[in-house]
Order: C-alpha cells, then structure tokens, then sequence
C-alpha cells in the first residue's frame, strides 16, 4: 500500500519535487482514468497545506464537469470562459488569483474560499480539463505554487487515459 512520507516542513521547490514523484509512485501501472484521478486529489489534499478544496473540471460535451476531488460538495457544471476554471480552461493558462472576491465572475462554491489557483490539462493540442485547488487564507499561492503544480500536471497528464472520460 501507498504510503505518502512527504514532510510538510520542506520548502514549495522541495515539496513539489516530492509531490511530483510520489504521484509517478501512486500511478505506477495503473490504468484506471477515475481510480487515478481520485488519488491524485487525494495526494494533494494530504499533502498542501491550508487548502480547502482540490481536485479536477472535466472538460466533457464542451463544459467543465465535476470530477474526482476533497472537499466541500461543489458546483457540477462551468461553461468555458467563466469563473476562474472556465477563464483559465479557455485561456489555456495557469491562473492564480490572491483574491477571489477581486476576480470579476468568480464562482464561490465554498464560502470559505479566498484565494485559488487553476492550472489547465493540456496535451497533444487538446484540453482535456484544469486542476482547482483553493485556500482559506488570501494570497496561499504564488508563482512557485504554479510551477510546481504544473509540474504535477505534467506528471499526470500522460498517466491518465481520458478518453475513458469522455473528455477532450
Ligand atoms: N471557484 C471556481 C469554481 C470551482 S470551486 O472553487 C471548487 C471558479 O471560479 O471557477
């Protein structure tokens, strides 16, 4: 069984490079597209601190749809161009936002959210989703978050078979 042993205390760099390899470990010869996308937030839920929510928008049928995430219950359905994850999915572009309430048409799922960082999935020229994770606290993520977060999407993406998604 997996055993996550990633010490919080490290510094964003160091803890990002351990995230990236315990999620190459976790996936390692398994080719469930759900079952790997559940663990994945499982690991970043376990592993970031002071986050409130993470987890996967599906681009499914030309939406984001919900996907594997930890957390609060949140909204299903977000249509391109809207929100933080529909503006980033769009863009193609990592968004981070210190301040949710400042991001014009930012959807609160969770009143508790404050500050929020979108990173999108993209491989081969195709847009399969984006990666949320939000924080309580303003101002949680900077541009060593995004790096490192967009590592681990680099990581995953070719580790995940989406079209047993539907997505794309
Ligand atoms: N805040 C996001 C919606 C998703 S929830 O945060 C889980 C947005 O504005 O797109």
């Amino acid at each position: 069984m997996f055993e996550a042993t990633i010490d919080h205390g490290l510094a964003k760099p160091a803890l990002y490079d351990a995230l990236a390899a315990s999620l190459a470990s976790l996936l390692d010869g398994e080719t469930d597209a759900l079952a790997n996308l559940a663990n994945a937030s499982g690991l970043l839920a376990e592993t970031l601190e002071r986050v409130n929510w993470c987890g996967f928008y599906l681009l499914r049928g030309g939406e984001l749809v919900l996907g594997p995430f930890q957390g609060r219950p949140a909204c299903v359905r977000i249509a391109l161009g809207k929100g933080v994850c529909g503006t980033a999915a769009q863009k193609r572009e990592s968004l981070v936002v210190p301040d949710v309430n400042a991001f014009p048409g930012h959807i609160a799922c969770d009143a508790a959210s404050r500050s929020e960082i979108v990173i999108p999935i993209v491989a081969g020229g195709a847009l399969f989703g984006v990666l949320d994770v939000d924080s309580p606290d303003p101002g949680r993520f900077d541009d060593e978050d995004r790096s490192g977060l967009e590592h681990f999407v680099r990581v995953l993406t070719p580790r995940v078979a989406w079209e047993q998604l539907g997505c794309g």
